[in-house]
């Protein structure tokens, strides 16, 4: 059986009194996880705290037999990290950086480095710009040298922070392309607010705001929950209010200068509403708004 990471009751308040985790539990088995969650919701807080860079005030994360937050050094030999604002050093070029962090994640013979190195910058397609300084890389191919030096050392836990933010669509399949390679044994955690990120890639999830956890499960699941709740109808925007008033609105979008808007109604809610087939995205905006 490979190891699930297990996160009990995590608690964490800011000196500034911001309360960014509220008893936080999740139970993520090996594969992708995708933490879905608006901006401030805490989710870098608790990437961090798995990622032993900072303590929570109460609360305890186990990595199967490692206790997390006891046992950093245990922790950081299985674990790759990207953080949400992974800096390069621009004047490095892509070979010469991750070989530095090989040698920083304990691979100390030369030409196992060097193996290592090569395979993960083929993997993630830098093999042709390995060469090449980092300062001119686009967005997306930081994002995949990013991924290339947490895969080092072949990890159990794999922590990536929005790491789809600000990439194109194109480099943003590439991206999520390369975390569904990562193998099935490893436990991979995606923090994301862009809803297909999830439901493109991941069997389990988790929606957070503010600090707590309002969902969690089976994307599929989530969305069958929905199944004959989900009601459609294009109006002018001048309308959007008066719709606001009388109907729990999921969502509003701009289509071709009209507004879409989406409701919740356990039954048919008349006034032109038709019944829509739920997705990811109105499951996400159901369970924000219910919590609010
Ligand atoms: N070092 C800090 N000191 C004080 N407050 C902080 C600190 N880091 C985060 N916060 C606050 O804690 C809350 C959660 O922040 P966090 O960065 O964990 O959220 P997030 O879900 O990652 O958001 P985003 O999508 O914007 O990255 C926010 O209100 C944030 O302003
Ligand atoms: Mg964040």
């Amino acid at each position: 059986m490979p190891d699930a990471l297990t996160i009990r009751e995590l608690s964490k308040t800011y000196a500034n009194g911001v309360q960014a985790l509220r008893s936080v539990d999740l139970e993520i088995p090996p594969g992708m996880f995708g933490l879905l969650g608006p901006n401030g919701a805490g989710k870098s807080t608790l990437m961090r705290t798995v990622a032993t860079l900072q303590d929570p005030d109460r609360g305890g994360v186990r990595l199967g037999a490692i206790d997390v937050l006891a046992d950093k050094e245990a922790t950081r030999r299985v674990l790759g990290y990207l953080p949400q604002d992974f800096g390069v050093y621009p004047h490095l070029t892509a070979a010469a950086l991750l070989d530095h962090f090989a040698v920083l994640k304990g691979i100390a013979a030369r030409g196992e480095r060097r193996a290592v190195v090569d395979g993960l910058l083929q993997r993630v397609n830098l093999w042709t710009v390995r060469n090449k300084r980092l300062g001119g890389f686009s967005g997306g191919m930081k994002q995949r040298f990013g991924i290339a030096q947490a895969l080092l050392g072949a990890p159990k836990l794999v922590i990536v922070d929005e790491p789809t933010a600000g990439l194109d669509p194109e480099e943003r399949t590439r991206f999520l392309n390369l975390l569904s390679e990562i193998g099935e044994e490893v436990v991979v955690v995606l923090s994301t607010h862009i809803v297909d990120d999830v439901a493109d890639l991941c069997a389990q999830m988790a929606i957070i705001a503010g600090g707590r956890v309002l969902r969690r499960g089976e994307p599929r699941s989530a969305i069958d929950s929905l199944v004959g709740k989900t009601w459609r109808k294009v109006i002018d925007k001048q309308h959007v209010v008066a719709h606001r008033e009388r109907h729990t609105v999921i969502s509003t979008r701009l289509v071709g200068g009209r507004t879409v808007i989406h409701v919740f109604d356990e039954h048919d809610p008349g006034d032109g509403f038709t019944a829509v087939d739920p997705d990811l995205e109105d499951v996400y905006f159901t369970t924000l708004r219910q919590a609010a």
